[in-house]
């Protein structure tokens, strides 16, 4: 069959300027919005960032525009851009994405009614960007009845997109909800918004995804496992989610600092094939699509035992047994308004056999991807990969971070 051209997808695979738009309002935690002023720029973003008066107190304008490689924006300048424009509709019509970080609980009030009395809050007003907001705040006055008010207020205008803050010992010596996302978690965020500026298209569906390895354990301490971190499978979670998506995720044991990468979802975490299995029949009849990035272990070691093994008393040779194959069940069982998706991590040629998995397993596509090239496969933060669906079409997606991956893959599913 020949390729179809996917023009969504296709057009996305070109990179234009991308331009952020970052305001800082005063909180401590806008020392950790200097980390993600450097990784866009460094990125090749362009990005320019207005401070509030408030913001100045704990972060200079000189280090900003350091960052940032363009001057800083402030109050104390006169408003009014190079090319005579007021500079706040100069602003909001440059901006592809705007993100508030830290937000105080001043400025959410000032979104949430509209007023205007500095550059930031005109600029939004003069802007129709997606804003991403990263409020942070002492644990009793972000639980104040005032601010939930004007949090729900914000959340339910369609162009911000919330970053809720985490819980965990704030600047103040309290332990309690109110610290800002972390920088990764707003740079994913950003990309995410980058590509589909701000349409929610995925909203209604209800994405299940697994992630990560399975570990198959004859003792205690002793298992077959892989090099699967559950890196596809987060950005994957992370793309369904800012695209609107109710997300399931069902995952292998991942390391600390990527589970903190995880937008607020339902997680279920297994070690074996087995409880993966368990865990992902019993979601599944309640999914749209559902994507097995996992690798599943094909086979486990065919005994157990209960008491770590004496090294005297390992065997030369692990007697196997076959592991369930999840997704060819989950095939079986699929109904017609179900898509299901498969990933095949392969070496050498990574077409064909994908293409037998396709059909063996009755996938609606599968994601072939190659492990034996440096920036793609397991524990990268990039990745490439080869779409192969049912009706015959193939799309080639060059290397790109995992989260990028995960916004063409959705693209191409939504014209299955
Ligand atoms: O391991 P293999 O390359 O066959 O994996 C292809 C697809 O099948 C992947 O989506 C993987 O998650 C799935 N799989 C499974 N159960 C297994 C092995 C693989 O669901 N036991």
């Amino acid at each position: 069959m020949p390729v179809s051209e996917n023009p969504e997808t296709a057009s996305t695979l070109a990179t234009p300027v991308r331009k952020v738009l970052i305001g800082v309002t005063g909180g401590i935690a806008a020392y950790k919005v200097c980390e993600v002023i450097s990784s866009l720029a460094k990125s090749g973003t362009e990005v320019r960032v207005i401070l509030t008066q408030g913001a100045q107190a704990f972060i200079a304008p000189l280090t900003v525009a350091t960052l940032s490689r363009h001057p800083a924006y402030t109050d104390n300048r006169f408003w009014q851009a190079d090319r005579g424009k007021p500079l706040h509709i100069e602003l909001g019509e440059w901006a592809d994405v705007l993100a508030i970080a830290p937000l105080t609980a001043n400025t959410l009030a000032k979104l949430a009614w509209g007023i205007a009395d500095n550059l930031l809050a005109n600029t939004v007003l003069a802007s129709t960007c997606p804003i991403l907001l990263a409020p942070a705040m002492n644990t009793d006055m972000w639980e104040q009845a005032s601010v939930r008010r004007n949090w729900q207020q914000v959340l339910d205008d369609p162009r911000y997109h919330p970053l809720e803050p985490g819980a965990g010992i704030l600047a103040c010596d309290r332990v309690g909800a109110g610290r800002m996302a972390e920088p990764p978690q707003i740079l994913a965020h950003l990309e995410s918004l980058l590509h589909t500026r701000g349409q929610r298209d995925l909203q209604g569906k209800r994405v299940l995804i697994s992630a990560g390895g399975t570990r198959e354990y004859f003792d205690p301490v002793r298992f077959i496992g892989n090099p699967s971190t559950g890196k596809m499978g987060v950005a994957l979670a992370q793309a369904a989610t800012h695209r609107g998506a109710s997300v399931t995720l069902v995952c292998g044991p991942m390391a600390g600092e990527l589970r903190e990468m995880l937008p607020p979802i339902k997680t279920i975490a297994v070690t074996s094939a087995e409880q993966m299995q368990n865990a992902l029949l019993e979601e599944f009849p309640a999914a749209d699509w559902t994507l097995m990035s996992a690798a599943v272990a094909d086979v486990r070691p065919a005994t157990y035992h209960a008491e770590k093994l004496p090294k005297r008393l390992l065997p030369s040779a692990l007697p196997l047994a076959s592991v369930p194959d999840i997704v060819a069940e989950l095939g079986r069982r699929k109904q017609p308004h179900q898509k299901l998706i498969g990933f095949a991590a392969q070496t050498g040629d990574i077409v064909t056999p994908a293409l037998e998995k396709l059909e063996k397993k009755q996938l609606d596509a599968i994601v072939a991807n190659p492990i034996d090239r440096p920036d793609a496969g397991f524990g990268s933060d990039t990745n490439e990969a080869i779409w192969l669906d049912s009706r015959g079409n193939r799309r080639d997606f060059p290397p790109c971070s995992k989260l990028q991956l995960a916004h063409y893959l959705f693209d191409a599913i939504a014209f299955l």
